[in-house]
């Protein structure tokens, strides 16, 4: 069930197919972001899932439930293998995007995950800006369990999370992933994949380190041999 997933932060079609072209044959897992998705529409989508791809559809929603309900049916037909939502929105929002999904065929077997509060959020943002005064990691603890509870598979975290929400029983997809010779770059809380697989990651997500690599296949393999 562990699986390495590539971040495809490209800012079109084009620079995506090119860099897909020697993963041929292999049909790694892909998340699509906004980025790429704004740009190329749910058209990209049906395309790499009619090559053979998973997908991990990265667009985050939140709204009020009605809208996300409606928003998640559209979703649940193009049939990705993952998607999410914030889990700021709430229970309601949360169970509302669940059925959304759940009314469509191919959106049944799609697993919805919530973000938590953003790496890019600090304790002081939190409280000053947010006027939330419980500490950051009791309220990313909240927040899986409202999740959990509005019958979502999982969340989104960073690898050093995993072991709570492996505890509490549901998956985590993790980002900040870099191998021990890499640079760091913007991400603050990182793990190497083998990392990761200790601490009970179920899905890594892994930009930077396989698409800027200079072969990206071998970065790629060498992922999937240390976490799977
Ligand atoms: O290049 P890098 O491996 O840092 O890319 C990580 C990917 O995961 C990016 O697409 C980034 O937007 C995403 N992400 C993240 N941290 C989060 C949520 C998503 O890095 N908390």
């Amino acid at each position: 069930m562990r699986d390495v997933i590539i971040a495809c932060d490209f800012k079109n079609k084009e620079d995506l197919f090119n860099f897909l072209k020697p993963f041929k044959g292999m049909n790694p897992y892909l998340k699509i972001g906004m980025e790429i998705f704004y740009k190329e529409g749910p058209e990209l989508v049906r395309e790499l899932k009619k090559e053979g791809f998973k997908i991990f559809l990265d667009l985050k929603l939140h709204d009020i439930p009605n809208t996300v309900e409606k928003a998640m049916r559209n979703i649940g037909e193009l049939g990705v293998e993952i998607t999410n939502v914030h889990a700021e929105g709430g229970i309601k929002m949360m169970e509302a995007a669940r059925r959304g999904l759940d009314s469509t065929e191919l959106g049944k077997n799609t697993k919805l995950i919530a973000v938590t509060i953003l790496t890019s959020i600090s304790q002081e943002v939190l409280e000053n800006e947010l006027l939330i005064k419980e500490p950051l990691n009791e309220v990313v603890r909240k927040y899986a369990n409202n999740a959990k509870e509005a019958g979502l598979q999982g969340v989104v975290c960073s690898a050093l999370e995993a072991p709570i929400i492996k505890e509490m029983g549901l998956i985590s997809v993790t980002p900040g992933i870099r191998f021990q010779d890499d640079s760091v770059n913007d991400q603050k809380r990182v793990a190497t994949p083998a990392f990761a697989k200790e601490l009970g990651s179920t899905y890594i997500v892994v930009g930077r380190s396989i698409t800027q690599a200079e072969d990206p296949v071998k970065a790629y393999n060498r992922c999937v041999k240390e976490f799977c």
